[in-house]
């Protein structure tokens, strides 16, 4: 035993404080609240940043930092960390930066000190070029401290928005989020959310009601399921916190640091990499659907599709893979729904994913098979020429590499803007089944050969011979490829080898965009 000087405390007895602390801090708002978020079947904040990262690599920062409030009794209620566990760690041995928001104190809600411990964990990414991971669980700004707290959230917001293009940020939503606390996930590259135990809007079903006298509950006004169907908000739809979790480590695996850095890509030495099952997919009628997943699949290296946004705009699918070893970003047209067209959503789904991709270096691969724009008074009356422009926006400013597959349709405007040579693209291939043209035979034969058809003594068979003659004329791959358009006309199977090799030649591509302080993109 030290001896004791005075009435100060030993070095044990300061030993024993800190412990304390520790042991309080550990426990956030108490057993009590501990087990009401577990009877919800949710995890608390420390549980999940246990789940998601290397196990012991966690280092928490600010675990004892206490909220300044001395308004409506929070003078006389403190807790150690003030709702949000803060700090840094690994994941698959890649550091990474987390904040997990506490719900068993105050309800996760965001105060001044809440808020700061958050900015501190953005700053030390942004400066040390690490993604940041927000696990939200919060009744949105701390009602006690007013202003204070909006503030809070503004310093994050502009934060996020500093930080967007320069190291990724990922949020999951593992609980309530409401008010203004949806934008800064807003702000971020991806939304995970976990099904029936989390919603995200910016008024809640009681003020909806007010204002619109609408009767709708959380979960189907901003629940998991409404969000990955209707509104798009959210990426990622997950069973559990788990699944969200270990969804988070997955995408990880494709996506590099910051934006200095190239995207993964490990060592591959080719092999057998024709796919004869390839050949088989495409239906030799041009208007029966297939599945692109399949061909997907068949692309890319085994079972590493990772799809984001899988049941919004269903027409074009996107998502990653790995490609002999190299992260690749997909985005192809999706026959099975809506025959592949391009409308409003499918259009700001692809832009979306397309500038992450070139933000973060990694390379893009386009499976086209479109038909064209959706036409419509509804489509037109929303958008689809400032919508449809963001595609065509996004592919024509992005510089990494990228590769064109046309598996079947390129009519009309959507050829031009699925990545075609025009505006960009670096490699273009088109399988022989390959259809590029202004629009389907029919139309065409229909506009340009209106009169001959009118005045023709059998109508009907006039319009099939011109159909016939349009078609053989223009259906095929070889006018575009007799202009260079088309880099090579190649066999389905073949085509994991042409991939795998046109990427590895495009490893090096240094390609920028003007001087200028930032494009605007029609939004
Ligand atoms: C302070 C809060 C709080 C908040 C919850 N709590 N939200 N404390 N500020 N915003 C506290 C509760 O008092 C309670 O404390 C504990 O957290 C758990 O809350 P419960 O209501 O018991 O839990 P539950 O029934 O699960 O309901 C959760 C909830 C509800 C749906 C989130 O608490 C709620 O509606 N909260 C208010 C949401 C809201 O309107 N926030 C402001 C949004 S406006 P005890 O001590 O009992 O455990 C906003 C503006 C930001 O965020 C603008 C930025 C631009």
């Amino acid at each position: 035993m030290e001896k004791r000087i005075y009435s100060l405390p030993t070095r044990e007895e300061k030993f024993d404080l800190l412990q304390k602390k520790n042991d309080e801090a550990a426990l956030g708002g108490g057993e009590k609240r501990i087990e009401a978020q577990h009877s919800k079947g949710k995890l608390t904040a420390r549980e999940r940043v246990e789940l998601l990262m290397d196990e012991g690599s966690f280092e928490e920062i600010g675990k004892f930092v206490m909220h300044r409030c001395k308004d409506f009794g929070l003078d006389k209620q403190h807790y150690l960390g003030d709702g949000v566990v803060t700090g840094y760690g690994t994941v698959n041995g890649r550091l990474v930066y987390v904040f997990s928001q506490d719900f068993t104190v105050f309800g996760g809600s965001l105060s001044e000190t809440h808020a700061e411990k958050i900015v501190k964990i953005m700053d030390l990414a942004m400066k040390n070029g690490a993604p940041v991971i927000g696990l939200n669980d919060s009744g949105g700004a701390r009602i006690q401290e007013g202003v204070v707290s909006l503030g809070g959230y503004a310093d994050i917001f502009y934060r996020n928005t500093r930080a967007s293009g320069v190291i990724p940020q990922i949020s999951a939503i593992m609980g309530p989020c409401a008010g203004g606390a949806v934008y800064s996930p807003a702000i971020t590259d991806f939304i995970f959310m976990v099904e029936n135990s989390s919603y995200m809007f910016v008024t809640g079903p009681n003020v909806v009601k007010t204002v619109t006298q609408e009767n709708v509950t959380a979960e189907e006004l901003g629940g998991a399921s409404t969000h990955s169907t209707k509104s798009g908000v959210t990426h990622f739809s997950c069973k559990n916190e788990v699944d969200c979790i270990q969804s988070i480590k997955r995408l990880l695996s494709f996506i590099p640091q910051n934006c200095e850095e190239d995207a993964p890509v490990s060592e591959y030495d080719e092999k057998d990499e024709a796919r004869e099952a390839l050949d088989s997919i495409i239906p030799d009628n041009p208007n029966q659907p297939y599945d692109m997943r399949e061909v997907i699949d068949s692309l890319v290296d085994d079972g590493s599709f990772f799809e984001v946004h899988k049941n919004f705009a269903e027409n074009i699918v996107v998502g990653f893979a790995f490609i002999g070893g190299r992260s690749v970003g997909i985005i192809g047209n999706q026959p099975a729904s809506l025959a592949g067209v391009l409308d409003i959503h499918a259009s700001t789904k692809g832009a979306r994913f397309v500038r992450f991709c070139d933000c973060f270096n990694i390379p893009l691969l386009v499976l086209e098979d479109v038909p064209g724009f959706l036409p419509g008074t509804d489509q037109e009356w929303n958008g689809i020429i400032t919508n449809g422009a963001k595609l065509l926006y996004a592919f024509s400013e992005a510089t990494v590499p990228r590769v064109t597959v046309i598996t079947r349709k390129a009519y009309g405007g959507a050829y031009d803007v699925m990545n075609s040579k025009h505006i960009g693209a670096d490699m273009n291939y088109a399988w022989p089944m390959a259809e590029i043209a202004v629009m389907g035979a029919k139309g065409a034969a229909e506009i340009i050969f209106k009169r001959e058809i009118a005045e023709s003594e059998n109508p009907e068979e006039k319009l099939q011979e011109k159909v016939d003659e349009y078609t053989n004329k223009f259906a095929n791959p070889y006018r575009a490829a007799h202009r260079g358009y088309i880099d090579e006309v190649i066999l389905p199977r073949d085509t994991r080898k042409k991939l795998i090799r046109a990427f590895k030649m495009l490893e090096n591509k240094a390609d920028s965009l003007p001087r200028k302080k930032h494009g605007n993109i029609p939004l």
